[in-house]
């Protein structure tokens, strides 16, 4: 089999794939293939290990050829990959869910926590010299414990979220979903109610939607403006569900207390004037990056590659029902 990996992923994937296929062809650097590089790489393989900064398209298709059967992504998100044109094509696109919950939603805390009790502010301060004593005015931040957490699409790391501040720090949960999640209602007492109402009455918003069409630019200035002046925002999920510029604007206009974003709109670009900003946590999307759920998530890929690759339909093959072959 002609397989292609457009980027190095952790040992235990690329075992997998070796075992199977013997030699295979990947991207070595430690950086994304440019668009021409891809379509170059993918051309003639029967199935690819692709990534989240890969974007997948019809052209794409067209220079991997008519013998791929599969592109495998790196990721739960999918948003990279045209599914209805693969699906057109016959062409399977699989996805590597539930793994990295637990290490996105704990990466969502981590900036929840940052972000009310100004943690990378702190310490900037402190290591840039300006502790001078311990100040009753000194760094004020915003109260977690029994406060409302506002979830937006309770899926898997959104109920996951929920949960774990509902149980550990007495928060009430509001949620904003198409779907009543009865589960996360039953376990935290969480309240479905529509995304207005969640903006206005929460004092912690945290996004977990899907991007699509739908959920594009569904946080913007309207939204940021209904937010409380205290609100701290989180997003894990995927940047263009924001709106960056109207968050910046609102963050300069003090409409919200603070952001903490793994995702931005035009990764790795950020938006102008968000990194001057104080009020900001913004690592470099790194939510499943801890070392167990990164192993899985290649795992996961590679198991997929290779059922697709012997003839068995990929456990989490995302467009099983829409597949003309
Ligand atoms: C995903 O898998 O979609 C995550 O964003 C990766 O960190």
């Amino acid at each position: 089999m002609n397989i292609y990996v457009t980027r190095e992923i952790p040992k235990g994937g690329l075992e997998m794939l070796r075992e199977k296929f013997g030699k295979f062809e990947m991207n070595t650097e430690d950086r994304m293939l440019t668009q021409n590089e891809l379509l170059e790489r993918v051309r003639g393989r029967d199935g690819v290990l692709c990534l989240l900064t890969d974007k997948i398209d019809a052209a794409v298709f067209d220079a991997a050829g008519p013998e791929c059967k599969i592109f495998s992504n790196y990721a739960v998100g999918f948003n990279n990959i045209d599914v209805a044109e693969a699906s057109r094509r016959g062409i399977m696109v699989t996805n590597t869910p539930g793994v990295l919950t637990e290490a996105t939603a704990d990466l969502a805390i981590a900036l929840l926590f940052a972000c009310a009790r100004r943690i990378v502010e702190g310490d900037a301060f402190t290591r840039a010299g300006k502790f001078k004593g311990w100040g009753p005015l000194l760094m004020i931040g915003q109260d977690i414990t029994g406060k409302t957490l506002g979830i937006v699409g309770a899926g898997r790391i959104g109920s996951n979220v929920a949960l774990k501040m509902a149980k550990g720090f007495g928060m009430k949960i509001l949620y904003a979903d198409t779907f009543k999640n009865t589960e996360l209602e039953k376990e935290t007492g969480a309240e479905k109610v529509d995304l207005e109402t969640l903006l206005r009455q929460s004092d912690f918003v945290s996004i977990h939607v899907n991007l699509t069409p739908e959920t594009t630019h569904l946080i913007s200035e309207k939204e940021f403006s209904i937010m409380k002046p205290s609100c701290v925002f989180i997003n894990t999920a995927r940047g263009p569900v924001v709106d960056e510029k109207a968050l910046v604007k609102a963050l300069q206009e003090k409409k919200i207390f603070a952001a903490g974003l793994d995702v931005f709109e035009n990764e790795p670009a950020l938006a102008p004037g968000l990194t001057e900003l104080p009020n900001v946590v913004i690592p470099p999307h790194v939510a499943s990056a801890t070392f167990w759920t990164r192993t899985r998530m290649a795992e996961m890929a590679a198991k997929n590659l290779i059922d697709a690759l012997e003839g068995r339909m990929p456990e989490f093959c995302v467009n099983k029902d829409q597949l003309k072959r």
